[in-house]
């Protein structure tokens, strides 16, 4: 078993805010791991550390074999990333904006590639658009195409389905399950649990920056209990606790 993301006692703090407390855990390759919690529980600030974004207070962490305080930089040119509210710079047409990604990411034969998912996210007839006359979830489809252009190892996603209608959403599900089946592995956060439990196959929840929970999905579902009633069991008698 390959680990791909194998962060060790990591933690966050802003001035007195601890935003990640002593994380430790895993992804094994092939895995789509969800990442869950309550608002403010912490998982923007562990996808930031994860992906090289911004430092670790305390602790350590690898992607890809890569260490996120050593060489943060390695990091962030493996992975696809799909940060929290990211859009694209307002001044470019998507397709420019495609180039810049290119360009930075060296990556050939981007026209091709670019009309691939032009079509896949039905959006080619925005292709020349400047992205401030985007729409929301035209804007998430140039984010997604951004983030897996380049077929990375390992895909980071805030989000993956916010601002997707109800037919994008299960084009991208059906993506994102397709995806770890050739062997590359996808770590999400959401806060929609019962997608998480439909193509998640490890799942963390995360609360007051701590883990309440790590492990596979089919460990609940053998169990006939559902990720939702999970969720909210465990997050309610930690917050009484
Ligand atoms: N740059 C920052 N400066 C100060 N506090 C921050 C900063 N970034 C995050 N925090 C705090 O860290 C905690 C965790 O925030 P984070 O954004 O990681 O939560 P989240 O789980 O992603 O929440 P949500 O579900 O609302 O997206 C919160 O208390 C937040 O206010
Ligand atoms: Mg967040």
């Amino acid at each position: 078993m390959t680990i791909v993301l194998d962060a060790r006692d990591l933690s966050k703090s802003f001035g007195d805010v601890t935003a990640v407390d002593t994380v430790t855990l895993s992804v094994k390759k092939g895995a789509l791991f969800g990442l869950l919690g309550p608002n403010g529980s912490g998982k923007t600030t562990m996808i930031k550390m994860l992906t090289g974004q911004i430092r670790p207070s305390r602790g350590s962490a690898t992607v890809l074999g890569f260490d996120v305080t050593q060489d943060p930089v390695g990091v962030r040119t493996r992975v696809g990333i799909i940060p929290e509210q990211e859009t694209p710079p307002s001044f470019l047409t998507a397709m420019e904006y495609l180039h810049f990604v290119a360009a930075v990411r060296k990556i050939q034969d981007i026209e091709s590639k670019a009309d691939w998912w032009f079509d896949f996210l039905d959006f080619a007839d925005k292709k020349n658009v400047l992205c401030k006359d985007l729409s929301r979830g035209t804007r998430q489809k140039l984010m997604f195409t951004q983030a897996f252009i380049h077929e990375p190892a390992l895909a980071l996603i805030d989000e993956p389905l916010i601002n997707f209608d109800p037919i994008m959403q299960d084009l991208v599900k059906e993506y994102l399950v397709g995806y770890v089946k050739k062997d590359r592995t996808i770590f999400i956060s959401t806060h929609i649990l019962e997608v998480a439990e439909e193509i998640c196959s490890d799942f963390a929840i995360l609360h007051k920056g701590r883990v309440l929970h790590n492990g596979p999905v089919a460990d609940l579902t053998g169990r006939n209990e559902h990720l939702t009633s999970f969720f909210l069991s465990l997050v309610r008698k930690d917050r009484d606790a």
